[in-house]
C-alpha cells in the first residue's frame, strides 16, 4: 500500500494553528460558564473537559515549536475562523455556549482532525498522527457526552483556513463578573448555608471536630461538596479574568478545576453509596465562596490556595487519622486523597502568587501573612462560616 503524499510543514503547522485558536477560545469560554451551568453532572463535564482542551493545547503548542513555528501565539485566526469563535463568544447563557461550542466548535476540530489523519504521512509525520489519533478520540467523547446529538458547524476543513502572521493577537472576551455560581433548582440557596455546619469542624489544633457519626457526616460531605464546587468554579474564573497570565497558569487552574469537580464526585457518591443522603438535601451558602471571589487574583491565590488549601491539609490529615482509627476506612481513604491533591493546589498558590510578584516567593509569604492577619480562626475573611 502507498502511503498517502502528506502535508507539507508548512500547511502541517497551519492546520495546528487553527486548532489552537479553537481549543484556545474553547479552554477561555468553558471557564467562563462553567460556574454558571446549574446542572451537577453538566458542570462536571465542562470542569473535567477544560482540563483535557488545556492539555491537548499545550500539547498542539509543542507541536508547532517542533514545526519551527511560534507556539505562543501562532498568528491570528482567518475571518472564517472568527466567525465560529465569535459565535461562541457572543452567547448569552450556559445552555447556549454549550450548543456552539459542542455542536459546532468540538465537531469542527473532529472533523479537521480526522482528516488530516487520513491525508498525513505517517511516518514523516507519525508525531502528528499519535497526537491527533488521541486528541480526535477525546474530542468525540466531549461531543458524545454533552453534545446532545446536535451535529452542524461549518462543513468544510477548518484546518485549511489561513492563518494571517502579520495581524493583531485575537482579544478574548471576558463575561461580566460573577453574582455567584449556579447549583441545580433543586439546591435550597441561602444565606448562611446549613445551620448544621458548626465552626468547629474548621478550625485547626485540638478544638476541632472530626465528624464520626452517620447524621453528622452527612451534612459534612454535603457541605464539602459544595465548597469543592466553589473551589472548581474560583479556579474556572482566574483562569477565565485573566487571559493574560502565562499559558501554564491556565494549565494549572484547569487541572485543579478538575480535582475539585472531581473531589465533589467522590463525595457525591460516598453520600449515595455510604452515608444514605444525597446532593440537594441540605441548604448550601455562597458567603465563603464570594468573600474570596471579591478579591483580584492575588488576594485569592493568597487566601484560597496558599491559606484555606494550606491548612485544611492538616484537617483532612486529621479526619484520616480520626477515621481510621475507628475503623471507617472508606471515609478515611477519601481524606487521603483530598489531602494528596492538596499539594500542588497550594503550590499553585506560590508559583502563580510568586510570578504576580515580580517572581519573589519571599513576597508572596510576605503577602500571605498581610492578609492572613484579617481572618478569623476558620481561616475565613469575615464572620462567614468555612467549608473544608
Ligand atoms: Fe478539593
Ligand atoms: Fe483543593
Amino acid at each position: 500500500m502507498t502511503r498517502p503524499l502528506g502535508y507539507d510543514v508548512d500547511d502541517n503547522a497551519a492546520r495546528f494553528s487553527n486548532y489552537f485558536h479553537v481549543l484556545r477560545e474553547l479552554v477561555h469560554l468553558s471557564n467562563g460558564w462553567m460556574p454558571l451551568e446549574p446542572s451537577w453532572p453538566r458542570k462536571y463535564a465542562l470542569g473535567d473537559h477544560v482540563h483535557d482542551d488545556a492539555r491537548a493545547l499545550t500539547k498542539i503548542k509543542r507541536r508547532l515549536y517542533e514545526l519551527r513555528h511560534p507556539a505562543e501565539y501562532p498568528g491570528s485566526p482567518s475571518a472564517e475562523l472568527e466567525r465560529l469563535l465569535d459565535r461562541m463568544a457572543a452567547v448569552d447563557s450556559p445552555r447556549a455556549y454549550v450548543e456552539v461550542a459542542y455542536g459546532e466548535a468540538k465537531p469542527a476540530l473532529v472533523r479537521a482532525m480526522r482528516l488530516q489523519l487520513e491525508h498525513l504521512d505517517p511516518i514523516a509525520d507519525e508525531p502528528s498522527l499519535r497526537l491527533l489519533t488521541q486528541l480526535a478520540g477525546r474530542q468525540e467523547a466531549h461531543v458524545a457526552e454533552l453534545g446532545d446529538g446536535v451535529r452542524g458547524g461549518p462543513e468544510h476543513d477548518i484546518g485549511e483556513l489561513p492563518i494571517r502572521l502579520r495581524s493583531e493577537p485575537r482579544r478574548l472576551r471576558i463575561l461580566p463578573p460573577l453574582v455567584e455560581p449556579a447549583r441545580d433548582d433543586y439546591v435550597e440557596v441561602t444565606e448562611q448555608g446549613d445551620p448544621y455546619l458548626t465552626r468547629d469542624l474548621y478550625v485547626n489544633g485540638a478544638e476541632n471536630h472530626v465528624p464520626i457519626e452517620e447524621e453528622e457526616q452527612q451534612h459534612f460531605f454535603h457541605g464539602l461538596m459544595d465548597a469543592e464546587l466553589s473551589a472548581a468554579e474560583l479556579m474556572a474564573r482566574n483562569s477565565h479574568e485573566y487571559p493574560d497570565m502565562p499559558w501554564d497558569f491556565h494549565v494549572d487552574m484547569a487541572r485543579q478545576n478538575w480535582d475539585e469537580v472531581r473531589h465533589a464526585r467522590l463525595h457525591d457518591l460516598l453520600m449515595k453509596d455510604e452515608l444514605g443522603c444525597q446532593w440537594g438535601d441540605y441548604p448550601v451558602g455562597f458567603s465563603y465562596f464570594k468573600s474570596i471571589y471579591a478579591y483580584d487574583l492575588l488576594g485569592r491565590l493568597c487566601l484560597f490556595n496558599g491559606t484555606s488549601e494550606q491548612r485544611a491539609m492538616w484537617r483532612h490529615s486529621h479526619r484520616r487519622k480520626t477515621l481510621m482509627e475507628l475503623g471507617q476506612q472508606r471515609v478515611a481513604m477519601v481524606f487521603d486523597y483530598l489531602l494528596a491533591d492538596e499539594v500542588p493546589h497550594v503550590h499553585n498558590g506560590v508559583r502563580w502568587g510568586a510570578h504576580l510578584l515580580g517572581g519573589s516567593e519571599q513576597a508572596y509569604r510576605d503577602k500571605v501573612r498581610e492578609l492572613r492577619e484579617d481572618l478569623d480562626e476558620t481561616g475565613t475573611p469575615s464572620e462567614t462560616p468555612a467549608s473544608t
